[in-house]
């Protein structure tokens, strides 16, 4: 009998199995040709011309199918990039939290004071891009950010669960400490000084002055959906907006189909 180390793969050519099936090499390399990408069917809305003329309107109908369809855990979550003064760009998820149609506009909530809170402080743009692998679809938004009135922050964060509301007096996001215990004392200690029991959904607790809510005014829109052969269809949604503090666009929607 070979010993249990003699028979085990090389940890360099051992694969794994990822949701799809596809083998994933633990190198990183992954080296099937992806069959999901082609199995999308026909958009009804983005396979024919002329394009739709309101690219929102057609977002909050795919944002609504993607959770309809139940594939994907959070299908609110987009990656938001920023970027710092210097031009260098970053980014990370966040859950969007609205399509506000009427504003036209996406909202997420986070800490002023952390990366992307300083980043948009510096640079107050930024850009999204959700993908929803259940319809093979994504959608991307750039635009101007701003951020919320304080009592729509304020009436979004009294819906959180008070260990997250505790959470977010007691984190200093994006900053270091210096051990997971630090930050679970800290905690403790935030919810002593409120008087507050975590465990208590009643409890009150002030929304922190740097936490609150950004909209990401939409001035471009791009929505994309597979299609076979990599023939995928692309448009390009683009209008004009007013600086701040207006922010109102100044241009109705031009549409412009893409090449995959
Ligand atoms: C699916 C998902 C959703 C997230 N949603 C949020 C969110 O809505 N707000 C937030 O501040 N961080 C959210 N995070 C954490 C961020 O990705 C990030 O770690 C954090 O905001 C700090 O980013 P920053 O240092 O670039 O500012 C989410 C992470 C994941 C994976």
């Amino acid at each position: 009998m070979p010993r249990l180390a003699q028979r085990r793969t090389p940890l360099s050519t051992r694969r794994c199995q990822n949701l799809t099936g596809q083998s994933v090499h633990r190198t990183g390399v992954i080296r099937r040709y992806s069959p999901g990408m082609t199995e999308a069917l026909p958009d009804a809305w983005l396979s024919r011309d002329p394009l739709p003329e309101d690219p929102l309107s057609l977002l909050v109908n795919w944002l609504g199918e993607a959770f309809d369809a139940g594939l994907q855990p959070n299908p609110h979550a987009m990656a938001l990039a920023t970027s710092n003064a210097s031009g260098s760009p970053s980014v990370r998820m966040v859950l969007c939290q609205k399509i506000d149609r009427e504003r036209s506009c996406l909202t997420f909530y986070t800490h002023m004071d952390s990366r992307k809170g300083k980043e948009l402080a510096d640079l107050p743009r930024a850009a999204a891009v959700f993908y929803w692998s259940g319809q093979n679809r994504q959608a991307r938004v750039e635009g101007p950010v701003t951020q919320l009135p304080d009592a729509e922050s304020d009436d979004y964060f009294a819906t959180r669960p008070t260990d997250a509301r505790i959470g977010a007096w007691a984190s200093s996001q994006s900053a270091p400490i210096s051990s997971r215990e630090a930050l679970l004392q800290e905690i403790e200690r935030t919810a002593q000084r409120f008087d507050v029991s975590l465990e208590d959904p009643a409890a009150t607790v002030p929304r922190p002055p740097t936490w609150g809510g950004y909209a990401l005014h939409a001035e471009t829109v791009e929505l994309w959906v597979s299609r076979p052969a990599r023939i995928h269809d692309r448009a390009i949604w683009h209008r004009e907006i007013a600086p701040e503090p207006s922010l109102e666009p100044s241009t109705g929607w031009q549409v412009t189909r893409l090449q995959p």
